[in-house]
């Protein structure tokens, strides 16, 4: 196994692996590496929805994602496809999945079927070193603050953007967009590392409990700002085949929307879900 670092923060290439011939020596390795780098991207991995299932059950039990069906057979796997004719993407908006369940992924996998010539990279920001970076004094505020995350169509980057062209997406439940909130801790503790990480998006975030939006945006918009600047980020081209795994614990992710007319598909499942400390 060779591992090359993406960038400075977070991220590493895993080369001379096949996942599905991994025995629990080589698993118990990507484990670690998974928690030192926080994003791993495996090229030319051939993966069935069967395999995927497989290799993500290595990080999970598989979980359910609102607002959308699976693919034929496989309920915990959508598939995430912009067509030539569509301008919206899926996921543009800097985010940690489903921040607004009570148990969020702990991870995400997604597997390229289909990529564009060029364009259609993710950025992944490393939440740990946001929070590291933040003053003593800011640190101590935080600290203490829990954020109401919500599903809601006000929200910027959420369901309402996704879902209004994303093509092979089936679209359910969204007029119960609003019912989908839950309150975590802005600071969170990873239960493998125990380090703390941000944890709050403009994507999700709504405010801060016992305070009003109007009081709680200005900080969300600083912490959002802060949490993705270039130094804490790395970035994931994408050719078919390649598999991203990340730690949704202590990362934030964007989908590039730059590649207008060309097509893009990826497979996309959830493991894990966990509650946030
Ligand atoms: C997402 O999972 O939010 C989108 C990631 C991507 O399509 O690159």
């Amino acid at each position: 196994m060779i591992i090359e670092p993406l960038a400075g923060a977070l991220g590493a290439e895993v080369r001379g692996v096949d996942l599905k011939a991994a025995d629990d020596a080589l698993w118990r390795r990507v484990r670690e590496i998974f928690l030192e780098y926080a994003v791993l991207v495996f090229r030319d991995q051939q993966l069935e929805p069967a395999d995927l299932m497989r290799v993500g059950a290595r990080w999970g039990e598989p979980c359910h994602y609102p607002f959308v069906s699976g693919i034929d057979g496989f309920p915990f796997i959508f598939e995430v496809v912009k067509e030539e004719s569509e301008t919206v993407n899926f996921g543009g908006n800097w985010h940690s999945d489903t921040t607004y369940l009570a148990q969020p992924p702990l991870a995400t996998l997604l597997h390229a079927l289909e990529t564009p010539k060029q364009g259609g990279d993710t950025l992944f920001a490393n939440t740990y070193a946001a929070y590291d970076a933040l003053s003593e004094g800011m640190r101590a505020i935080v600290n203490k603050l829990v954020g109401l995350n919500s599903a809601s169509l006000k929200v910027t980057g959420g369901r309402r953007k996704m879902h209004s062209t994303i093509g092979g997406m089936k679209t359910q439940d969204m007029e119960k967009a609003d019912e989908y909130e839950a309150e975590h801790p802005v600071v969170r503790t990873h239960p493998d590392t125990g380090r703390k990480a941000l944890y709050l998006s403009r994507s999700h975030t709504i405010r801060f409990r016992d305070m009003t939006e109007q009081e709680s945006r200005p900080l969300i918009d600083y912490l959002q700002a802060h949490q993705i600047r270039p130094e804490f980020t790395c970035r994931v081209r994408w050719s078919p085949g390649t598999l991203t795994v990340w730690d949704n614990r202590c990362t934030q992710h964007c989908a590039i929307n730059d590649y207008h007319g060309q097509r893009r598909r990826m497979r996309r499942l959830t493991v894990g879900a966990e509650t946030p400390q």
